[in-house]
């Protein structure tokens, strides 16, 4: 009764709050939101399924609220242009869930950043310095001495007497692969010996992100609710010891670069030795450093290991695209040598596998959640300053209204019309559009494709054991990147001489 009686004020305002801003502005519509709690119980949690619903029965534009704070979501390529290109520059903030505040040191970073200064010098670091052609060029060998890591694990695991003819869960050298890449990118380190085995630091440096992921979650409904916060205070303590802790691996692997720096008098191609030496010209804080690797750490490593793993369920259950690929690699690499990523240009098939996987499965369904810094105007309606705004790039790359047979996972579309997926074209926008655009998406593209071409071609790949491929789970695991629910699992059958499948290992 007393929490009742200590409750209803509160009520009483946000109703009052919610009433106001409803006769206020021209909202978009969408489904009828509950007092306090909006439509926090309404929504599934594959949540941009869920969206997509809600689009068919209220448009393409519809309001969600989330406690009181209003969440608008586009579904169509023609309102992601108005928000991501007409409207980019007042809907370019970040909403900062308490727990991102934390971690990123109130906007430090660049993912958690609001779009203002501090955000405009640390983009033009990644532009000019960190993701210059020049620079992925020089990481290149990283990335092939980690596929080719996965194809010599995959094949020894393959032929091991009790596994032969056996399927394996993929995702797990997928992950291992996406995790060597960008921790030896970020931080020039590998953590993981040949055998698999990670080093200490390696397992601090899981222990950190499993720890992130948990404090992340820990606070979801009271994110949605300012004035519950006061009933869920932050777990201070544990979000300081976070924080202290990640500071600690990184500056102990910044000094390590600084002390081999000094040695040897010239510089690396990775981030941390990229950001210690340009940190007095940017006038960048430790703060914005030590965030900027973990940034990469965060935006890029899931969504590469995810979504080759859509590709493969995709090509596992349509073998016809499959076996095309695996000609075109036939054909231009032959069974002599291994593909690198020189080939991609004369493989447009294998590119278009790529791409038909990105349309039909993009890891962020939702982007991130962009922010308006001020009232803006979207598909006629208001959207008032310090409401989300999502992109449901999922739905847009699957609307009927643009795309011929959109269910259908057929990568030759592309070659009918090449369609840009890197923010030029608003009906395909897995790496979002406008000033906020991932600016990991041509690293990301070649890691995709690479892992997906030497898959393809040093093996071929069948449903596992009693699977017919109409019968692999294609359905979505909740969460911000979208994992498939049931991992993976296939058979692998070499198809290359057993020489190129050895780890062509590099030290840098
Ligand atoms: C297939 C792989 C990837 C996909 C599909 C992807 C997709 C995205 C999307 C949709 C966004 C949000 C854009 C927006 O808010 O409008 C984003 C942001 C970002 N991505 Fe990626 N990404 C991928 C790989 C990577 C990689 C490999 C890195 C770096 C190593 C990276 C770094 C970032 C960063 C730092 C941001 C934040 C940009 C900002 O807030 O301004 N991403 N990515």
């Amino acid at each position: 009764m007393s929490l009742l009686l200590l409750l209803f004020p509160f009520s009483l305002i946000i109703l009052l709050y919610t009433f106001y801003h409803r006769l206020r502005f021209n909202l978009p519509p969408g489904p009828r939101p509950k007092p306090i709690v909006g439509n926090l119980y309404d929504v599934k949690p594959v949540r941009f399924r869920c969206y997509a619903e809600w689009a068919q029965q209220y448009g393409p534009i519809i309001s969600v609220w989330f406690g009181s704070i209003l969440n608008v979501v586009v579904s169509n390529s023609e309102l992601a242009k108005e928000v991501l290109k007409e409207k980019d520059q007042q809907l370019a903030d970040r909403h900062r869930s308490r727990s991102a505040a934390k971690f990123s040191r109130d906007g430090q970073d660049l993912i958690w950043a609001d779009y203002g200064p501090h955000y405009v010098k640390v983009r033009k670091v990644c532009t000019l310095e960190l993701f210059t052609p020049k620079r992925l060029e020089a990481l290149r060998p990283i990335r092939e001495d980690e596929v080719s890591a996965m194809v010599e694990s995959i094949y020894n695991d393959s032929a091991h007497p009790d596994k032969v003819g056996k399927s394996l869960v993929m995702r797990g050298y997928l992950g291992a692969v996406a995790f060597n890449n960008i921790t030896r990118l970020a931080f020039g380190k590998r953590f993981m010996n040949n055998e698999g085995v990670i080093d200490e630091q390696g397992k601090e440096f899981k222990a950190i992100v499993a720890n992130g992921l948990k404090l992340g979650a820990s606070l979801a409904m009271a994110e949605h609710i300012p004035w519950l916060r006061w009933f869920f205070p932050l777990e201070e303590e544990a979000f300081a010891k976070h924080g202290e802790r990640r500071d600690r691996l990184t500056r102990a692997i910044m000094d390590e670069h600084t002390a081999a720096r000094l040695k040897s008098g010239g510089a690396k191609q990775h981030f941390v030795d990229a950001l210690l030496t340009l940190q007095k010209q940017y006038d960048l804080s430790d703060d914005t450093v030590i965030g900027l690797l973990w940034d990469m750490i965060t935006a890029g490593m899931d969504t590469t290991a995810i979504s080759v793993e859509w590709a493969m369920a995709e090509l596992i259950k349509n073998p016809r695209v499959q076996q095309k690929a695996q000609e075109e690699l036939d054909r231009v690499i032959g069974s002599e040598r291994v593909l690198t990523e020189l080939d991609f240009s004369n493989l447009p098939y294998l590119q278009c596998v790529a791409k038909e996987a990105l349309r039909l499965h993009p890891p962020t369904p939702l982007m991130l959640p962009h922010k308006a810094n001020a009232n803006v105007k979207v598909g006629g309606y208001d959207i008032p300053k310090g409401s989300n705004v999502h992109v449901n790039v999922w739905a847009v790359a699957r609307d009927p209204a643009t795309w011929k047979d959109p269910l259908e996972f057929r990568p030759e579309r592309f070659l009918e019309e090449d369609v840009d997926m890197k923010g030029h074209d608003y009906r395909l926008l897995p790496f979002g559009a406008g000033r906020r655009v991932c600016p990991g998406a041509q690293l990301g593209i070649n890691l995709v494709t690479s892992m997906l071409g030497h898959l393809l071609h040093h093996f071929s790949w069948s449903p596992a054991n009693g699977l017919r491929p109409e019968e692999i789970d294609m359905s979505e695991n909740p969460g911000l990147v979208t994992y498939m629910k049931t991992p993976v699992q296939a058979i692998p059958t070499p198809r290359l001489p057993p020489m190129l499948y050895k780890r062509v290992a590099v030290d840098m």
